[in-house]
């Protein structure tokens, strides 16, 4: 397997086995869902990016069924209002400015642009979340971004000033295609700003479970940088988020055409102090996984003895890795509770625990929940007060497997 950027060789640091898509959430009763993929993690000799070894074809994740929902946390929906309001003050202040959004999901973010009156497009594959958007108002193309999706766009609409992407370049294989689509599209004065899970956070937490099919690479400043010049653009800006358990966001703009602020020199030597891409680093991390499921696995195994009641909090994507990797299933977490309409009533992709409504988070509390939306814990727990009064515990495995009173 070569590196989709470089074609350089992977260096694999981990492996998981077969695993299930991480969204496909199946219908009781139904056959179970293939373990169709190896879920495997490498990084390249060659440009340091670390990535997937192996590719799950697109149309099999984002589909019309494709169920997440960018709305679903109150904390990104203010994360994403907010980001609106900075570009409309600051890139798209010219005359009759014109965004384009790579994965708008339900339009959480193209809302507040569309509130402003401002020319925009979405561009959303799955067609059920793309329904949502433009029932808000959201301009939608229902369509895969990539070089082709982009001269479309530009003969339609002309130039982008801005086009952004919040996770969803890391789920995209083809970078090439869609650096060369970015290039024909925007401006020469635009700029291609993104934000996806930092690899830095990842290793720093052990969030091991930020690896599954839809999360095909895990960038840094050192692999955008290279990827960005690749294509003649340049890293100019890049800013530590606080969600999604770590991320950044990064802006390219074309060579020469902004100065690079000084985040993006402090990043790249602290990425180099940590050593971030060497081999040793990452085998550290992926010893560390390892350990985390030992202790986890041990952890639930006594609360059953026990006869705890055990549900989980968050039927997300990422517990996919969690579940299957340790083998979790019905016997250990009776269900999960999750807010998302098309998870409930369904079962968890392969290790088939059902996803129930939050009504039955609460009827009865249990003693232990583990936070499988561990990235959404402050504004979980802050809710969940009911949980608290009932003498809960929340069960959390990042960056290792701890207990805290809710
Ligand atoms: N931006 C939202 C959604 C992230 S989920 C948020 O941050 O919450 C990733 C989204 O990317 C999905 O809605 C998926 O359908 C979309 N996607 C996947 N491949 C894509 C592509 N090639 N072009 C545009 N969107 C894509
Ligand atoms: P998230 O961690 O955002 O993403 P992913 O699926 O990519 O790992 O998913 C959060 C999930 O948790 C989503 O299915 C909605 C659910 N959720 C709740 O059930 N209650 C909540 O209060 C919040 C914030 C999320
Ligand atoms: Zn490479």
């Amino acid at each position: 397997m070569a590196c989709r950027i470089c074609s350089g060789r992977l260096h694999p640091f981990a492996d998981f086995g077969s695993q299930p898509l991480s969204d496909a959430f199946a219908a009781p009763g139904g056959p179970p869902e293939p373990f169709a993929f190896r879920l495997a993690v490498g990084v390249c000799t060659g440009c340091s990016m670390v990535q997937l070894l192996e590719e799950v074809p697109r149309e099999r994740m984002f589909h019309a069924d494709y169920p997440y929902l960018s709305s679903g946390s109150s904390v990104m929906r203010a994360h994403f209002e907010s980001l609106a309001g900075r570009l409309l003050d600051t890139e798209l202040t010219g005359p009759d400015p014109f965004v384009v959004e790579l994965g708008c999901n339900d339009g959480a973010m193209l809302a507040a642009i569309a509130r402003a009156g401002v020319r925009h497009l979405g561009v959303e594959p799955s067609g059920g979340v793309a329904d949502v958007a433009a029932a808000k108002g959201v301009r939608v193309r229902k369509d895969f971004f990539e070089a082709a999706t982009a001269a479309a766009i530009l003969a339609e609409d002309g130039p982008a000033d801005v086009v952004y992407a919040a996770n969803t370049l890391c789920h995209i294989p083809y970078l090439d295609s869609i650096m060369k689509g970015l290039d024909a599209l925007l401006r020469p004065s635009g700029v291609f700003v993104f934000e996806d899970p930092y690899l830095g956070d990842i290793v720093e937490r052990a969030s091991f479970d930020q690896i599954y099919d839809e999360h095909f690479y895990f960038f840094s400043a050192t692999t955008v940088r290279g990827l960005a010049r690749r294509h003649g653009f340049e890293l100019v800006d890049v800013e530590r988020l606080p969600v999604h358990g770590g991320e950044v966001r990064y802006t390219l703009a074309r060579r020469g055409a902004r100065k690079p602020t000084p985040a993006v020199a402090a990043l790249l030597a602290a990425e180099e102090a940590a050593a971030l891409h060497e081999p040793a680093t990452l085998h550290r991390f992926a010893d560390r996984v390892a350990a985390t499921r030992e202790r986890l696995v041990e952890l639930l195994t006594g609360l059953r003895e026990q006869g705890a009641r055990v549900y989980g909090y968050g039927a997300t994507a990422k517990s996919a890795t969690v579940l299957n990797y340790c083998g979790i299933g019905p016997d250990l977490i009776t269900f999960v509770s999750d807010t998302t309409p098309a998870k409930q009533g369904r079962l968890t992709p392969g290790s088939r625990i059902p996803v129930r409504d939050p009504g039955a988070f609460a009827d009865p509390y249990p003693d232990y929940a583990v936070l499988f939306a561990w990235n959404h814990a402050e504004e979980i727990m802050a809710k969940e007060t009911g949980f608290a009064a009932a003498g809960g515990t929340w069960i959390l495995y990042v960056p290792e497997v701890h207990l805290v009173r809710a």
